[in-house]
């Protein structure tokens, strides 16, 4: 038997480092806990400078740029980009720098569409630059060319739910104007392309038709962290019980009472701490 180096079986133990403009990416955090609960985690969310999807591509990719190099200070043996803005406009810029593995959020959430899409009819919806980026149009083509997708912006879906507007009348009657198009392109499958937007799940639920299936890609992210984790020996094996830590870069006033709803406990250790100090 080959004994693994001490080498590897230290970065084996490292965090796996996710990162989002805010809080949506504690969606796929919860799933990482979920499917890998072994796992150390750093969280870095960028809530001083949320929204990003209302921003120009190069400043997504900036501050992702610094993102990076941040998580990377922090030692982690794994990014996972939990954010389908920086995703769709940054991705590449993300990989370049760094020198552990990456993954988005893109891939998943289409192959998770793809395989609950009967009809091929796919719709997605996500932040301005999401949809200009129009990512998830090329990405599920290149993996169904049949398929017929069908995109829409929600600019005021982020901002509601980092104001804790999540089972709010308000947040129903937006979710009604944006979706009214969508639904009358006959999909059966919606991408929540924005991970923030399964905090409003129940209130996309009632405004589509029952029927359409919908999909939140942070359980397939989690999964596809699991498998390359697991392909490249990473999985930590430590029997350790596993750190997480999670850091802003403000702290709006709303951010543990959504974080204790996202994750299900009050996350300990959420620390502030300022990019252009450490970068
Ligand atoms: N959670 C981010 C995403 O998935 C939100 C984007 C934003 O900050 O506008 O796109």
């Amino acid at each position: 038997m080959i004994k693994p180096s001490p080498a590897n079986l230290d970065l084996k133990n490292r965090p796996i480092g996710v990162f989002d403009s805010g809080l949506g990416g504690l969606t796929v955090v919860n799933q990482l806990m979920h499917y890998l609960p072994q796992e150390s985690i750093i969280y870095f969310g960028d809530t001083a400078r949320v929204p990003y999807g209302t921003k120009s591509p190069e400043t997504i990719r900036k501050f992702a740029i610094q993102i990076t190099q941040y998580l990377q200070s922090q030692g982690v043996k794994f990014i996972v980009v939990a954010c389908n803005t920086v995703s769709s406009v940054a991705m590449e810029n993300v990989i370049e720098l760094s020198s552990v593995p990456v993954i988005g959020v893109i891939q998943p959430g289409a192959r998770a569409a793809l395989e609950k899409s009967k009809i091929r009819r796919i719709g997605v919806i996500g932040t301005s630059a999401t949809v200009a980026a129009g990512k998830y149009n090329s990405v599920l083509l290149s993996m169904a060319p049949d398929v017929a997708v069908f995109s829409q912006a929600c600019p005021l879906f982020v901002p509601l739910v980092e104001e804790g507007w999540i089972d709010s009348e308000v947040t129903e009657m937006v979710a009604r104007i944006y979706l009214e198009s969508l639904m009358r392109q006959s999909i059966d499958t919606l991408i929540l392309g924005c991970t923030h937007y399964p905090i409003i799940k129940e209130t996309i639920k009632k405004v589509v038709d029952g029927d359409v299936e919908i999909v939140d890609s942070a359980i397939q992210t989690a999964l596809e962290v699991r498998e390359v984790l697991s392909s490249k020996n990473l999985l930590n094996a430590s029997g350790t019980p596993p750190k997480y830590q999670f850091y802003v870069s403000d702290f709006p006033q709303k951010f543990e009472d959504i974080a204790r709803r996202l994750l299900g406990q009050t996350p300990e250790n959420i620390r502030r701490i300022s990019l252009d100090d450490c970068v």
